[in-house]
């Protein structure tokens, strides 16, 4: 499964995930920088935010309550605004784009 991470200095990363992998653990396991993921994937911390490129939100789909409201601790939460840890690949996510925020927690 095809993960392309856009930092946010521009520089574009793209990253393969297993299918079952979470976009944060992808990140992680391939050094995309900007994704701190401080709890660990545990939905408790928010440094994994990410902002899910417009093509692709309808498919991802929205926050849990729970992580809705962690987000809500993330810097600049915007509509399209995602934790990480909680979006598992799968193939129909061959290709997610997602962008990197400057700044987490
Ligand atoms: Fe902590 Fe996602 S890694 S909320």
């Amino acid at each position: 499964v095809k993960v392309t991470f856009t930092l946010h200095d521009g520089t574009v990363r793209e990253a393969e995930g297993e299918e079952g992998l979470t976009v944060m653990e992808t990140a992680v396991r391939n050094d995309v920088p900007g994704i701190d993921a401080d709890c660990g994937g545990a939905c408790a911390c928010a440094t994994c935010h990410v902002y899910v490129d417009e093509a692709w939100t309808g498919k991802v789909g929205e926050p849990s309550p729970m992580e809705d409201s962690m987000l809500d601790f993330a810097s600049e939460r915007a509509d399209n605004s995602r934790l990480s840890c909680q979006i598992r690949l799968s193939a129909a996510l061959d290709g997610l784009k997602v962008a990197v925020p400057e700044f987490q927690g």
